[in-house]
């Protein structure tokens, strides 16, 4: 069996559709990608398609590792080997090489965040040296108490992502790091309600994801996130709310618990791997 591994530069995005559609068979949920979805991969996500990687088997695309990259960082954005090569060691190969890569560009860590639950890829990258940093979880509710507040203000959705930078702790998962917060346009929406900002996708559709929600954190623990997401729950009435699963842990439950959300069951972790040693 000849596999050989190339720069996704220079395949059509048609090609690297299928290609992480097949690759992503048999998966926790459905992953349906498309030409819009992919493009903000590449702007919002910084994915760096000659960074990342496509295996081949002939002429056909057999598997992928998109790599997205800042500063000394790049993080694995999507890995998947199609069903009838799994089990092979091809995706050990290509995780190696995309490493041997990033440390060849003098980067310094790689990151990635996987479901926990997913034991094939949570083995691939032990083995391969990734360490867990923290376990990552979602929440949803259906029926968050609405509290109408004339204090709630819609803002620029840049400006939440300015907050976030600024209070949020460090080292957030890729997907809600400031950085691709700031990548967001409408229909996202910014708000703010005294020191608690929130930045949501479309409030129109349902359910409405919080993609971040930071509190000054020298007015935390006086109820400020609870009165702006009652408000926004007033605002845009009868929807289900929700958190993918990219909140640390660390973040108290009890926080989601009062206003109703509950868990998901499917946790992700995050994990690094440092390209020094
Ligand atoms: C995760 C994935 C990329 C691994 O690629 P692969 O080429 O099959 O992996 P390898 O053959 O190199 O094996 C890597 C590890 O996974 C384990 N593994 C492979 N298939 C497995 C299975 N069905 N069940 C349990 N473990 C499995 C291997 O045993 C190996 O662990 P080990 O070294 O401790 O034995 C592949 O299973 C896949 O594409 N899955 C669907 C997409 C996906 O889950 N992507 C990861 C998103 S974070």
């Amino acid at each position: 069996m000849q596999i050989e591994f190339k720069s996704a530069d220079g395949v059509s995005h048609e090609r690297l559709i299928e290609a992480f559609t097949n690759g992503y068979q048999r998966y926790f949920v459905s992953v349906a990608l498309n030409q819009k979805i992919l493009l903000h991969m590449i702007r919002a996500d910084s994915v760096d398609l000659p960074s990342s990687l496509v295996a081949m088997n002939g002429d056909k695309i057999i598997g992928l590792a998109a790599i997205a990259r800042r500063g000394w960082t790049s993080r694995l954005a999507a890995m998947g080997i199609v069903p009838e090569f799994r089990g092979k060691k091809i995706g050990t190969a290509l995780l190696k090489r995309a490493l041997d890569d990033a440390r060849g560009r003098g980067e310094r860590a790689m990151v990635l965040e996987t479901i926990e639950q997913n034991e094939p890829a949570r083995r691939l990258y032990q083995a391969a040296g990734f360490k867990t940093v923290r376990r990552l979880v979602g929440y949803a509710c259906a029926n968050v108490a609405p509290a109408p507040d004339s204090a709630l203000d819609e803002i620029d959705p840049l400006d939440v992502s300015e907050r976030v930078a600024q209070w949020s702790m460090p080292d957030l998962p890729w997907q809600i790091a400031p950085q691709t917060l700031a990548a967001m346009n409408p229909p996202h929406r910014g708000y703010g309600l005294g020191p608690a900002f929130a930045l949501l996708t479309d409030p129109f559709a349902n359910p409405i994801t919080l993609r971040s929600l930071v509190v000054d954190p020298f007015k935390r623990k006086q109820g400020w996130a609870t009165r702006l997401v009652r408000a926004l729950a007033a605002a845009f009435p009868e929807k289900t709310w929700r958190f993918s699963a990219h909140v640390p842990e660390e973040i108290p439950f009890q926080f989601f618990n009062s206003l109703g959300f509950e868990k998901d069951k499917r946790t992700q972790l995050k994990m690094e791997r440092s390209l020094l040693v």
